[in-house]
């Protein structure tokens, strides 16, 4: 059942080429120009008429949905909101008819994520579900919605409904864009046709496992990791550091790349592995200083670079490559040597990789 894999996370992270595909195929029509969501196509006044969206969920699906949001923002200029589900429900949030909520869920069963959309529709929001799991009570909450066609995911730590998420969330924003006009035909062409090449650009991001491998047993005593990231690829920090965390037990932080001189800087000294994402779009020359600043306190740097890299290369204890692709897909690509990193880090501990201990898939109680 495991397929090979020595375990279900294994097996996960390397459905993704499939798994993103699957979640494209049928919707992206690149040469009638469109794409078709059902869900969307049925409310496109409603959801593109939005005065903001707010994005509710947990864990990594909150995650997507801070990537959604840089999306949505950059293409169909739409302000975003992401929320965790726990905060936004106690809150007394301000909701109103005009305001378009989008709850991703893994499992499509996450109790706060649950409540959070019963009360944006007690308030009247239009409530847009983006789950897993057929016929979820989730997707069964919402007004209409998008799933993402992942396969079951059996490995507690989230891999391939992340990186699906966000290809649906692409697909919408790229469609209301079109709907709106925030997008040229000739950019929407161009977004279709690379998300077609993501797929094969992840099975290239998956051909790195080995040299992470090694990578993973240099650090794999390492009892605190910083994780940095900016822009498209700051949630991917957050990611990747919820990754080591909850499967190897070690102590992760994720941070925006600039944050670090407020505070965590003070956290790096030799003993300390930062993992940056430090890909040629996205702020590359910012990203250059904030590694030059860890090396200067004699941090580790493991880096996520862009295929071909020169510049980070001579400044990184090591480097991880993944191919070129535009900026907003870059986390499609950035989060793979992330997810094997803390696979392997965790496998070498001994841990319980796919049933992490105080864990379980579905957070049904609050
Ligand atoms: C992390 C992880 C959790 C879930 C979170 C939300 O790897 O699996 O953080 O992402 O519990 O779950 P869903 O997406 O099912 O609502």
């Amino acid at each position: 059942e495991k397929g090979g894999f020595d375990h279900f996370m294994l097996k996960e992270i390397y459905e993704q080429p499939n798994a993103i595909s699957d979640t494209f195929r049928g919707r992206m029509l690149p040469e009638k120009g469109i794409i078709r969501m059902a869900g969307v196509d049925n409310n496109i006044e409603r959801i593109s008429n939005a005065k903001r969206i707010i994005i509710v969920a947990c864990g990594t699906s909150w995650h997507a949905g801070l990537v959604a949001e840089y999306i949505f923002e950059e293409l169909a200029r739409i302000p975003v909101e992401v929320e965790y589900a726990s905060e936004f429900r106690y809150r007394n949030p301000i909701i109103s008819e005009k305001d378009v909520v989008i709850a991703i869920s893994q499992s499509g069963e996450t109790a706060d994520t649950m409540a959070a959309i019963q009360l944006a529709r007690e308030k009247g929001a239009f409530v847009f579900g983006v789950c897993n799991v057929v016929g979820s009570s989730i997707s069964r909450e919402t007004h209409a919605g998008a799933y993402t066609h992942a396969g079951p995911e059996i490995g507690v730590a989230s891999t391939k409904a992340f990186t699906t998420q966000i290809t649906v969330l692409t697909l919408m924003a790229l469609k209301l864009a079109k709907h709106m006009g925030t997008i040229s035909n000739s950019d929407f062409q161009m977004h279709l046709q690379e998300l077609e090449r993501i797929p094969d650009k992840v099975q290239k991001a998956l051909n790195s496992d080995e040299h992470i491998r090694k990578i993973a047993d240099i650090y794999k005593d390492a009892t605190n990791c910083l994780y940095l990231g900016r822009g498209f690829n700051f949630p991917v920090a957050l990611e990747g550091a919820l990754k080591l965390k909850e499967i190897s037990y070690i102590h992760a932080e994720g941070y925006p790349a600039a944050e670090m001189k407020h505070g965590p800087i003070a956290l790096i000294d030799e003993q300390m592995p930062v993992v940056v994402i430090a890909t040629r779009k996205g702020y590359y020359e910012k990203v250059v200083s904030n590694i030059q600043e860890i090396k200067s306190r004699k941090g580790k740097i493991i880096a996520i670079v862009t295929d071909g890299d020169t510049e980070v290369r001579e400044l990184a204890d090591h480097v991880i490559e993944v191919p070129e692709t535009m900026e907003s897909m870059s986390p499609l690509l950035t989060t793979i040597p992330l997810q094997l990193l803390s696979y392997h880090i965790a496998v070498m501990l001994g841990k319980n990789v796919d049933q992490p201990r105080n864990l379980a898939k579905s957070v049904t109680v609050e």
